[in-house]
């Protein structure tokens, strides 16, 4: 039988990354206890033990708050509530995370895609295209910290910068941050909502890296003036979300399981950078760079100039390695990351990390 594919392309945790028997006592001891709440209809905005918890950390009322399934959906919601209000261009980094791409080209937006470097987005670019044109963009979306899918954050000054920007031109952002409690080292810089106090700039995060992804809890801080749309856009498309799975969580929480969970798991992410890291030092020949994170799940990597990346894809799946193309990440026809690539350390154990990079470096001989 052949061995399974050595999957860089999964931007997933592993299974041994998931607190699973946790969870299913969690999820057995709330149905016991709530489950004539919690098997029926309730908020939209969801369970409301939960929605304090997270309303607490970010210093907001709960009904700023609202739990969507996952941070995909919530997503959907802010694009469309916000189109809506605002039709027009939306701002990206270039790359971006590919779903949301999605989403927004259906959702009929223009997508305007910013320059970023090993720092994060370029305010200077951003200022260039609030400049470019007096019509306000819909919204800028953005990724600041463990980017999905290059790894990168966005440095504090940076930060400082961007938000005095928004601020200035009354830009809404969303800020993206599902691996922002995904660090294994160094400092973490302040979040966009902090620096700016909420009022333009929208927060979301999920339990998808941090507890599991599969429950489907994603949450939304949100400026009061978009809370009860968005909101609403939860009610008419789902009525109420599962309880079952944000209360779940809401238990894992208060047994004392988030932190100490979260630490196992950057434990092992660290391990799995550090020999996707020395991996690709040991092996892949000059003129190859990638990108350096301090957390989350994702490193990109720029091969040698004469490599296209979609050539190397087709080469290394008989190999048994995948990946994902650099390209998929830019808004299509842009032409851009045609010798990119993103590649997921979360999946694999460091064993066949190493054997993985030893086989595509084998490819660029
Ligand atoms: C940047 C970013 N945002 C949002 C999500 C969506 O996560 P979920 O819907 O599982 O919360 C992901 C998933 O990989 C992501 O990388």
């Amino acid at each position: 039988m052949r061995a399974s594919p050595i999957s860089f392309a999964r931007g997933a945790p592993a299974p041994e990354l998931i607190p699973a028997a946790e969870l299913a006592e969690c999820a057995y001891a709330v149905a016991l206890r709530d489950g004539a709440t919690i098997f029926a209809y309730g908020p939209g905005g969801g369970y409301a033990p939960l929605r304090e918890w997270v309303s607490a950390r970010h210093g907001v009322e709960p009904a700023r708050v609202v739990l969507t399934v996952g941070g995909l959906q919530g997503f959907a919601f802010y694009a469309a509530v916000q189109l809506l209000r605002l039709p027009g261009r939306v701002l990206v980094e270039a790359p971006s995370y590919d779903r949301p791409l999605k989403i927004l080209a259906r959702e009929g937006a223009e997508i305007v895609a910013l320059r970023m470097d090993e720092e994060g987005l370029d305010p200077d670019a951003l200022e260039a295209e609030l400049r470019r044109t007096s019509e306000r963009p819909s919204f800028l979306y953005t990724i600041p910290t463990f980017q999905n899918p290059s790894g990168r954050t966005l440095s504090a000054e940076r930060r400082r910068r961007i938000v005095e920007i928004a601020t200035a031109h009354g830009l809404a952002v969303l800020e993206d941050d599902p691996y922002g409690l995904v660090r294994y080292e160094g400092k973490a810089p302040p979040s966009l909502h902090e620096l700016e106090g909420g009022e333009l700039v929208t927060y979301t995060s999920s339990f998808s890296k941090t507890a599991a992804p599969g429950l489907r809890v994603g949450y939304f801080v949100l400026p009061r003036s978009t809370a009860g749309a968005f909101e609403e856009r939860a009610v008419s498309t789902y009525i109420s979300p599962p309880f079952l799975a944000q209360a779940t969580i809401s238990e894992f929480i208060a047994r004392g399981h988030f932190e100490p969970n979260l630490e196992r798991v950057c434990a092992e992410l660290r391990a799995r950078r550090d020999a996707m890291t020395a991996a690709l030092e040991e092996t892949f020949p000059e003129g190859s760079s990638w990108s350096r994170p301090e957390g989350g799940y994702f490193l990109w990597l720029e091969l040698p100039e004469e490599v296209a990346t979609a050539e190397l894809i087709d080469r290394a799946e008989p190999e048994g390695v995948t990946f994902v193309r650099g390209e998929d990440f830019f808004p299509p026809g842009s032409g851009l990351g045609l010798t990119s690539a993103r590649l997921a350390y979360s999946y694999e154990n460091p064993e066949r990390i190493t054997e993985g990079i030893g086989r595509l470096a084998a490819l660029l001989l």
